[in-house]
């Protein structure tokens, strides 16, 4: 069933033969400690302390999804998911989706992936009636926000057509994050402007996701929202992309969430089961940290081909540095587009410090088949003749060979991850590929991937700025 490829044979020459020996023993046991991680949530006993939080839930959520699915159908939640999708998408032509960090990338990425390029500019047949989607609530940015609401305002006459109708979801596992919480408040005004405050309208066409408790779960069932999607327990912001935070956007998007799970429920079993040398997951951190380790790489580039694959890699971004970020250590991501980044960072790359994995993310397949023209001899003034009939997806073959071949020839550290094609399942798996490498990483490390203790110092500071300021407008 297509299965992703990796191929780190280039990276490895930079180590000794017997590389992945020498720490196969120690994957085995990291990989075991994360079997030993579900064994601690199933029993439903408390963490260890140095474990705490426990996010594992999301290694078999795919799995699980998809048999209440096959066992309940409409009743199931991906059942609920996709029959609120269907029915809100023929309701209104506006989506607006609330989120930030682990709560946005994932949808992010899903829909720059896997949704036309210009989605928003094809008119709503060309979109398969999926409404046009906009993302906010992932930044305290004034312009967008005033922008944004002057685009979903400016087309409000007639509130029963669709295409006068916008809604929107607001997800947040907290409930309590700033930014999304702002963004919802204002937009949420704005609505009950239109549709009327206490209207049946709003508590259709808002749907909110979050935790089991929290401001947003409070707020919700006090307002009594029609549909409201929990992020379970044990699942952390970005590892959530198959939960409610990434499937609902995904089903509003039109795609095919069974796909996705289906992918990433493959990609769980080849990681418990492959042997190293076949395991995408295990010969990855290992390739990553023996580098790391041996010959001080650090900055792993992943070097997406394609566009549409760049919120992909800050999906990506987010999970290392959030996961592995911490006791002073942690590799440094960083995302490129290729072949564009080749005439910013490709210097860099090439003839840079020997500090950086680049590792390619390349789809084989493409059903775009545009074409070079040809021109009469006397008119080929360009010079491109020569090229006439290939096309662009041959030229970018060649950019990729080319490049590969111009890195190994300097001995510069290169892998591949090869998609089949691009679409849910090949992104099923790499997702699930890479949260699952993150944690099997983290467990090598000694560090916890979940949680980010981090990100609170901030947040905090944020707060006491505010309060400060209110302060000072009290005083004469
Ligand atoms: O990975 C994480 O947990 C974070 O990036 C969160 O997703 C992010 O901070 C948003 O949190 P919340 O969903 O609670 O609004």
């Amino acid at each position: 069933m297509y299965p992703i490829l990796y191929n780190p044979a280039s990276a490895l020459q930079l180590l000794p033969e017997d590389r992945f020996r020498e720490i196969e023993t120690d994957l085995n046991a990291a990989r075991d400690e994360m079997r030993k991680d579900i064994q601690i949530l199933k029993s439903g006993s408390t963490a260890p302390e140095p474990k705490q939080p426990l996010d594992a839930g999301f290694i078999e959520l795919p799995r699980k999804l998809l048999s209440e699915f096959d066992n309940d159908r409409e009743t199931s939640l991906l059942g609920r998911i996709q029959s609120k999708a269907e029915s809100l998408r023929d309701e209104i032509d506006r989506f607006v989706i609330l989120g930030i960090g682990g709560s946005y990338m994932g949808a992010r990425a899903l829909f720059e992936a896997l949704c036309h390029p210009y989605h928003n500019e094809l008119d709503r047949n060309a979109r398969n009636e999926v409404p046009k989607i906009y993302f906010e609530g992932n930044n305290l940015d004034d312009r967008s926000m005033t922008a944004l609401l002057e685009l979903l305002t400016a087309k409000t006459s007639d509130r029963s057509s669709p295409d006068d109708r916008w809604g929107m979801t607001v997800i947040s596992k907290s409930g309590g994050t700033i930014e999304t919480a702002v963004a919802f408040r204002i937009l949420r005004e704005a609505m009950a402007d239109y549709y009327g405050a206490d209207s049946a309208d709003l508590r259709k066409l808002i749907v909110p996701i979050t935790g089991p408790s929290g401001k947003l779960r409070t707020l919700s069932e006090c307002v009594g929202y029609e549909d409201l999607f929990e992020i379970p327990d044990h699942v952390g912001g970005r590892f959530s992309i198959f939960t409610p935070v990434g499937l609902f956007p995904a089903a509003m998007f039109g795609l095919n969430v069974e796909k996705l799970l289906t992918g990433a429920q493959e990609m769980t079993e080849r990681f418990f089961n492959a042997p190293m040398g076949e395991n995408p997951v295990v010969d990855y951190v290992a390739t990553c940290h023996l580098l790391e380790e041996k010959c001080s790489i650090d900055i792993r580039v992943l070097s997406t081909w394609g566009t549409k694959l760049e919120s992909v890699g800050f999906w990506y971004d987010q999970l290392l540095s959030e996961s592995l970020g911490k006791q002073e250590r942690g590799a440094m991501p960083v995302t490129v587009v290729n072949t564009r980044d080749l005439h910013s960072r490709g210097q860099q790359h090439q003839q840079g410090k020997r500090d950086k994995l680049i590792t390619n993310l390349i789809v084989e397949e493409t059903s775009e088949k545009i074409a070079i023209p040809n021109r009469s001899a006397d008119t080929d003034i360009d010079e491109l003749n020569w090229l006439a009939g290939r096309t662009v997806h041959d030229l970018q073959k060649a950019a990729i060979a080319g490049t590969n071949r111009a890195y190994r020839e300097d001995t510069r550290p290169i892998a591949d991850i090869r998609l089949p094609k691009l679409n849910e399942h090949a992104l099923g798996q790499f997702f699930q590929m890479m949260m699952l490498a993150t944690v099997l990483e983290g467990r090598l490390l000694g560090i916890n991937p979940y949680g980010q203790p981090g990100v609170e110092a901030y947040k905090h500071n944020m707060i006491e700025e505010l309060q400060q300021t209110e302060k000072k407008k009290g005083q004469p």
